[in-house]
């Protein structure tokens, strides 16, 4: 594992970016896994930069993303699939059918979640995945508990998540309290795993994380285990 500290929000987006970016470059139809979140919004503007200005071609590249609200449909402002396309889709040239967020909408979780998997098993499996961290250590929506789920499920958010996610909503009875998420097997088996962490509220998470006991109560600490782990923060 690799633990690279940086001086600031600009810095860590810049290499974030950059590593990416090496990702399409060496292999340009590559799997990429990518999150939502505060903390990527900036390594998005730089993959924007990227392809505007060095011309980055994401043409043939397949993004997978790891988790959406239920309830939440592609027009609701909060929804995650509307945060990709907002974010980044609409400002790249990646072809938006190659482009997958679990359907917060369906009516048939275990389905929707069973396809999800086989999809990226489909596709062989996912080259890069960029993660962020929950104040309580959670990857993608997997919350603390008694065990690490391997495969994509439904989740009932924590309290500590619905507290931090709802900066983006008017009120804390809006923000959703499910979510259908990628479980820790895809995550695990992604080649390379990239987890980024902002402020100096992540500092003590990401050193119980990586230097804590490995633990389901804090689902981040799984990545200890992975072979090719690097973590950039600023704080
Ligand atoms: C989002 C996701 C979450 C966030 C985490 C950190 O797709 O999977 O795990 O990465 O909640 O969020 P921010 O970046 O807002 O602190």
């Amino acid at each position: 594992m690799k633990i690279i500290r940086v001086a600031d929000y600009e810095t860590l987006s810049s290499k974030t970016a950059d590593l990416i970016a090496a990702q399409v470059l060496v292999k340009p139809n590559c799997i990429l896994g990518l999150a939502t979140g505060s903390t990527p919004i900036g390594t998005y503007e730089k993959l924007i930069e990227w392809h505007e200005k060095k011309g980055l071609d994401f043409s043939e590249v397949t993004s997978i993303n790891l988790d959406e609200y239920v309830g939440l449909d592609s027009n609701d402002k909060n929804s995650y699939r509307f945060f990709m396309n907002y974010h980044l889709f609409e400002h790249i040239n990646i072809v938006r059918s190659n482009t997958y967020v679990p359907n917060g909408m369906t009516k048939d979780w275990e389905k929707e979640c069973e396809t999800y998997d086989h999809r990226i098993l489909q596709l062989g499996g996912i080259d890069l995945q960029l993660l962020g961290i929950g104040n309580n250590g959670h990857i993608g929506f997997n919350e603390p508990g008694e065990t690490f789920v391997k495969n994509t499920h439904l989740v009932e958010l924590g309290e500590s998540t619905i507290q931090a996610n709802s900066r983006f909503f008017e009120t804390l009875e809006e923000v959703p309290k499910q979510a259908i998420t990628m479980g820790i097997g895809a995550i695990m088996q992604a080649k390379k795993v990239l987890l980024i962490a902002n402020g100096k509220e992540k500092e003590e998470i990401v050193e119980k994380a990586f230097h804590g006991p490995i633990t389901p109560q804090v689902p981040a600490s799984i990545l200890q285990l992975h072979p090719d782990v690097t973590v950039i923060c600023s704080f």
